[in-house]
């Protein structure tokens, strides 16, 4: 067996259908691969090992007497001060002791990146595909797909109580996806274009949004289910869009699911300057991606320059990040 396995996996921005993929609606999502996270996960010897390592201060330490030592030292940066969202990496670990033939073994996960917490861009998810990449590498075990997104959903499912399962798909894709009631599919496409994603600096919690997006169908009976099936065609629509290199369409697209979204309730004032603002400096169209409530919104924009533009308009309206990814076309 190896001494150290690694693992990463990447963040991931939702184009159509957050909230309305909960309810059985089509979602379409984007890798950002230039923005992820790494795991580490070390075997260690004894229990000597793990207080004789160098695991910063910040770092979580579990002992289970006759069964494993496990410190996570997970995103030391993120996390400090939010011990709660250790709890999903945590599951996720002893999911894959369990599932690897580790139990017992002493061992060390650290995981490291740049995808902020709380933000719609699948942080939870991508650093459990991280983990559980780095504990199948060193247990040598073979990680299925099936398999992967099991791991992936333990961690799902203490983050954000009943996840789409949208997110653990989007991690382990490497090309926009389309998905459906528990399937996704690689959307071949053909668009050229820049998507700028903005940080609006406010954490959006998942559970909280999902769960008021609940309370508006139950408050509204007829317009309810209308936006849910709304949101849901703005992703089979967008999808051709994509596939067929319509940026200008899409962009109508982005703004016409923002409206939706902000009626459901899921925008913010910061989320709404933000996609004013993107619109206004000339992207083809804005939303805000995920939960909402708070995080991230993503904007179109034609070329780089473009996004530069959008990108600093964003900004000026109180963006505290913004990254830029571009959309190429597939090759299939
Ligand atoms: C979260 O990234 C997306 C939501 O649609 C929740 C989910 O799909 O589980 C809001």
């Amino acid at each position: 067996m190896l001494r150290t396995g690694r693992g990463s996996a990447h963040a991931k921005v939702i184009l159509f259908g957050e909230h309305a993929v909960v309810h059985g609606a089509p979602a379409v999502a984007l890798p950002i691969d230039g923005l992820g996270v790494c795991a580490t996960a070390r075997l260690l010897d004894d229990v000597d090992d793990v207080e004789g390592s160098a695991a910063p201060a910040a770092s979580d330490v579990e002992r289970r007497p006759g069964e494993s030592t496990i410190v996570t030292d997970v995103y030391s940066g993120p996390l400090d001060g939010a011990p709660e969202l250790l709890e999903s990496p945590r599951a996720v670990i002893l999911a894959c002791l369990e599932e690897f033939g580790l139990s017992g073994s002493g061992v060390e996960v650290t995981v490291t990146g740049e995808v902020p917490h709380a933000r719609g861009l699948g942080s939870s998810a991508a650093v459990a595909g991280a983990i559980v990449r780095a504990l199948a590498d060193l247990a040598g075990a073979e990680l299925s797909q099936e398999l992967y997104l099991d791991l992936v959903g333990v961690g799902e499912k203490v983050a954000h109580g009943a996840p789409s399962g949208l997110d653990a798909h989007a991690t382990a894709a490497a090309e926009p996806i389309i998905f459906e009631a528990g399937v996704a599919r690689v959307l071949p496409h053909r668009t050229r274009a820049v998507i700028v994603v903005a940080d609006s600096g406010v954490a959006g919690r998942t559970r909280r949004a999902v769960a008021s997006v609940t309370s508006f169908l139950e408050r509204h009976p007829l317009r309810g289910p209308a936006l849910m099936a709304g949101l849901g065609a703005l992703a089979q629509q967008g999808a051709l869009d994509l596939a067929q290199g319509r940026p200008e369409q899409l962009g109508a697209k982005m703004a016409e699911a923002q409206g939706m979204l902000r009626e459901l309730g899921v925008s913010s004032p910061e989320l709404d300057r933000i996609v004013d603002a993107a619109v206004g400096a000339g992207a083809y169209g804005a939303k805000l991606t995920g939960g909402g409530q708070g995080g991230c919104v993503i904007a179109l924009a034609a070329d780089d320059e473009a996004a530069r533009r959008v990108a600093t308009a964003m900004r000026l309206a109180g963006a505290v990040a913004t990254w830029q990814h571009r959309l190429e076309g597939s090759s299939s």
